[in-house]
């Protein structure tokens, strides 16, 4: 239907006889003369049409309306100078159009322009409504390439080295990576249901069992937890599993693959090796597993200058197994207001979203002497403040904000408040910059942490990671005293404060496994049960195996700029998981249910 595509038309097709397709993007007339700018994937051109060509043409091209789908026969001529267009690719050149030929009209009422000229901010509820007119937005058009480009680039490295793909089941029983399984009910095995997956992690075990070695998949997951800007209840990983690489081999191969990614993507040379940080390290510097290393504000642990401190609100915090933390905030010319601070403003707000009661603070005089409210000042002896000026290295100026209390709530509340301030005080690097890409592995995370609501250990990352050989040693009858204790030869990776994947190595030995799940709570029935057949697979030659997964949509989202994967996603769900273009989820037939052995206990709220 078409010689050329509009975007790529230039000077040196000038003389050329053309076929274009496209949509109108927009038309203006000047005159007795109409331009069209006609619009296919690779961009637009003008198309001039001249009365003087003919008046069916002229007839055609009046009655057009945007987003018309047009055919465009014409011949390219180089444009006047005074109406060349440099912003534009095809800026030095028009196509005088010789017929013009409708392939289709819109009769609907268009809910939002689409035309390149246009960035109007439409809400995305409406975007989500009529994804099929946001997709030929620019935006979206680009987002939705540039994903395929990553994915490209990744498969590329990963068959490089010889790795091959293989898909893995959908329909399947449910892995335990932490959030509630997608549910399918068997029509044919009464009462009995299959889930989706969280992820392929058991198979790609499996997979190594069955000596694949070098395992990936562009594998579609399913988890039904809370939505966020970065979670979706249906994503992309990109998974990937080897046999006989130690941890160092796997952390090496993935450096490798994203910094291949981002070089061709957006030929951005990333730094490798990326650096390292234990899981304690991050939680005590950052608060947090996932820290964004492209600015400061660390937090401090001034527990040991507070434990004596007649301000009981510190020492109590101390006494009872917390914390006292603080971050020193270098406002710059910046000045924050107490009144942000304190009850009512955006920054205790910040706070007491992630638990705290308040923030306590303090500010650095320009004569070095300390003003605060309330009673810390008071409280705070002059060999307490020169330790703490020393530690938090704060100068005149300076705003010293803290957190005291449960260490896990004291580092959540300086982790979040930290963020919020970065952002406010405009600390965090541009893309330009050199520190735009910050990358870090953190590792040594614990096999297990507390489950204080079901008074039980659990696992960390999931019960497949194998713990380090040093933690638990050789011999099998200490492996169950030693193991929750133990540190997991487990990996995430993190890009300017956002996850972007995680892994491990994996226990290949089933006496270790069974532990492992007893450590967890399970009963041996109930491992047997779930897990029976990765046992069994453990027990026939399993090797040593290890591997990771990314979040395709988060890796998009960053290399697009975008601020939610939403926008890295071609047909996404609202933060209610719905599609507000298909309207699903949505009510089956009765006779569907009867037909799944399903009946519905759901009662419409009362008004
Ligand atoms: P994990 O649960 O850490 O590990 O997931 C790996 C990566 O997947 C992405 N991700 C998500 N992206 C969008 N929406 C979500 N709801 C969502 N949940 C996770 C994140 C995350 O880092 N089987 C293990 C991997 C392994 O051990 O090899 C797993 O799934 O970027």
């Amino acid at each position: 239907m078409r010689s050329n595509c509009c975007g790529e038309l230039n000077k040196r097709h000038i003389g050329s006889e053309v076929e274009l397709c496209g949509w109108v993007d927009r038309c203006r007339d000047h005159g007795g003369v109409i331009f069209i700018d006609l619009r296919d994937r690779t961009g637009t051109v003008q198309i001039t049409v001249d009365p003087d060509q003919g008046t069916e043409m002229f007839t055609i091209a009046e009655g057009l309306r945007n987003e018309t789908v047009l055919k465009a026969v014409g011949q390219v001529n180089s444009r006047p100078k005074e109406s060349i267009n440099e912003k534009i690719k095809t800026g030095e050149i028009e196509i005088t159009a010789k017929k013009l030929i409708i392939l289709n009209t819109v009769t609907e009422n268009l809910p939002f322009t689409i035309s390149i000229h246009d960035d109007e901010q439409i809400k995305e509820e409406i975007r989500l409504r009529y994804r099929y007119l946001d997709l030929r937005r620019e935006r979206m058009n680009k987002n939705l390439r540039l994903r395929h480009e990553t994915i490209k680039a990744a498969r590329n490295f990963l068959e490089d080295q010889e790795f091959i793909e293989v898909e893995t089941p959908i329909l399947t029983r449910s892995t335990p990576e932490g959030a509630r399984d997608y549910l399918v009910p068997s029509r044919v095995c009464a009462g009995e249901w299959f889930a989706l997956p969280q992820s392929p992690q058991l198979f790609k075990q499996l997979l190594m069992v069955g000596g694949i070695e070098k395992y990936y998949q562009i594998a579609r997951c399913f988890r039904d937890e809370d939505l966020r800007s970065d979670r979706q209840p249906e994503f992309t990983q990109l998974d990937i599993e080897m046999s006989f690489m130690g941890q160092e081999e796997i952390l090496d191969l993935n450096e490798k693959l994203i910094s291949s990614i981002w070089k061709k993507v957006k030929n951005i040379n990333i730094e490798t090796p990326f650096p390292r940080l234990s899981w304690e390290e991050a939680m005590n510097r950052f608060g947090t597993d996932r820290p964004d290393t492209r600015y400061g504000m660390e937090l401090k642990d001034t527990s040991e200058i507070f434990k004596e401190s007649s301000f009981k609100v510190f020492s109590n915090a101390i006494s009872s197994g917390g914390c006292v933390k603080c971050i020193n905030v270098e406002q710059g010319n910046a000045s924050i207001s107490n009144v942000r601070i304190k009850p009512g403003g955006d920054i205790f707000n910040e706070a007491q979203k992630a638990g705290a009661g308040g923030l306590a603070f303090i500010r650095v005089r320009e004569d070095g002497n300390i003003d605060s409210i309330g009673a810390i000042k008071d409280n705070l002896k002059s060999e307490q403040k020169d330790l703490l000026l020393k530690k938090t290295n704060a100068k005149p100026g300076d705003l010293i904000l803290f957190g005291a209390g449960k260490t896990e709530i004291v580092n959540k509340t300086l982790d979040r408040v930290r963020q919020y301030l970065a952002n406010q005080l405009n600390l965090i690097p541009q893309k330009e910059d050199k520190q735009a890409w910050e990358f870090l592995w953190v590792v040594d995370f614990p096999m297990f942490e507390y489950n204080t609501e079901e008074n039980r250990l659990e696992a960390m990352h999931h019960p497949f990671c194998a713990p380090n050989s040093g933690d638990i040693g050789s011999q099998q009858e200490e492996w169950k005293n030693k193991l929750p204790s133990a540190k997991a030869q487990a990996y995430d990776l993190v890009l300017n404060g956002l996850e972007l994947g995680g892994g491990s190595l994996r226990i290949h030995n089933s006496e270790l496994q069974k532990i492992v799940f007893e450590t967890i709570g399970l009963s041996n029935n109930e491992a047997n049960e779930q897990f029976g057949f990765l046992m069994n697979a453990l027990e026939t030659g399993a090797p040593p195996h290890g591997g990771i997964a990314y979040g395709i949509d988060r890796i998009v989202m960053l290399l697009s700029q975008e601020e939610s994967i939403r926008d890295t996603i071609a047909f996404p769900k609202t933060q209610q998981a719905r599609c507000l273009m298909t309207k699903a989820p949505a009510d089956v037939s009765k006779h569907q249910l009867e037909d799944l052995h399903i009946e519905s206990t759901f009662k419409e709220e009362e008004e």
